[in-house]
């Protein structure tokens, strides 16, 4: 894709783009985060409207420093404080923002229909910042721009995606969009009951991505065969509500943890990935190995929003 077929476009799932359009992101995010300066004032007068329907630290904050970064301007807006706690639909709010007129908005929400919705209702670009289960796109470029940092290369990765596959819209996404790449090799690791979803397996398999599905016994010898370990923590909000729901999660939630020793015999090379936040499922202590990966990835993820927001908020002038 042509930087001017970005202009004007909703983010809304990796399934939108081809393997040149996220090279192409990956490359713009490259150069903004070798050149510092880049696009300093580039959203001067742009004005983003971030809404976070549910929790968030990092893509929250990333995409507000990535505006502020640039010169652009932030509308401030708390779920908590707002018209929803009166029973305001999701619509009606929407409603509200299209005609404050933003430039842009970015939207994570627990449904997974609620970014189209968005990108239905507003006349501006939607970025979806996460949608349930379903999709996570800036995550997966910002995890694809790391594996290629981490290795010069996406393709022919070996990676293995550990702990919660079942609702960890991050793994469905970066297993997809490496199923774009070329002789990548995917182990999933997951407890029995938190397993890769059958659709997304079977959408791999069409694709002709090689890919494996092991139990938490494996974990320890996989460590060996891979380039990278990703992570991930059980979705804890994302169990039924009450004492069955919890003595589940507590139940999975002491079955795995990458511990030091674990790491013994791996290669110097290893990296360990993580979307984070992470709970215990890394031990502290990994923090402060060269294995850990996980606090760069997430500052990579500051140069693929700039970039996104360059991308879709600036014409060629
Ligand atoms: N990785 C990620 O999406 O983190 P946040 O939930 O903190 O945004």
């Amino acid at each position: 894709m042509e930087r001017d077929n970005f202009f004007g476009k909703d983010i809304i799932s990796l399934n939108d783009f081809s393997r040149q359009d996220i090279d192409y992101i990956l490359d713009v995010a490259q150069k903004i985060k070798d050149n510092p300066g880049e696009f300093k004032f580039s959203m001067k007068n742009k004005i983003m409207a971030p809404l976070f329907f549910e929790n968030s630290t990092r893509t929250s904050t990333s995409f507000q420093m990535a505006m502020l970064h640039m010169g652009g301007n932030v509308m401030d807006f708390d779920v908590e404080t707002s018209s929803l706690k009166k029973g305001e639909t999701l619509r009606d709010t929407l409603m509200m923002i299209k005609g404050y007129q933003p430039d842009v908005v970015v939207l994570r929400h627990s449904l997974g229909g609620a970014v189209q919705l968005a990108s239905d209702v507003l006349d501006c670009p939607v970025i979806n910042a996460g949608d349930g289960q379903n999709q996570h796109p800036t995550q997966t470029m910002l995890d694809l721009f790391t594996i290629n940092e981490i290795r010069g290369d996406i393709d022919g990765v070996k990676i293995a995606m550990v702990g919660d596959l079942k609702y960890g819209r991050t793994t469905h996404s970066l297993a997809l969009a490496l199923s774009k790449y070329n002789n990548c090799k995917i182990y999933f690791i997951s407890p029995e009951s938190l397993m890769m979803p059958k659709d997304v397996l079977k959408e791999l398999q069409e694709k002709g991505i090689d890919f494996y599905e092991n139990s938490l016994s494996d974990f320890q010898d996989i460590l060996k065969l891979v380039d990278i370990v990703y992570m991930t923590r059980i979705q804890r909000e994302r169990f039924s509500v009450g004492i069955e729901g919890e003595q589940e999660y507590q139940k999975i939630k002491n079955d795995y943890c990458l511990t030091r020793k674990m790491l013994k015999n791996v290669s110097p090379n290893l990296k360990i990935m993580h979307p984070l936040p992470k709970v215990f499922e890394i031990e502290s202590e990994i923090d402060y190995t060269p294995y850990a990966y996980y606090f760069k990835q997430a500052e990579n993820g500051l140069y693929i929003r700039k970039a996104l927001l360059n991308l879709i908020l600036k014409n060629n002038e």
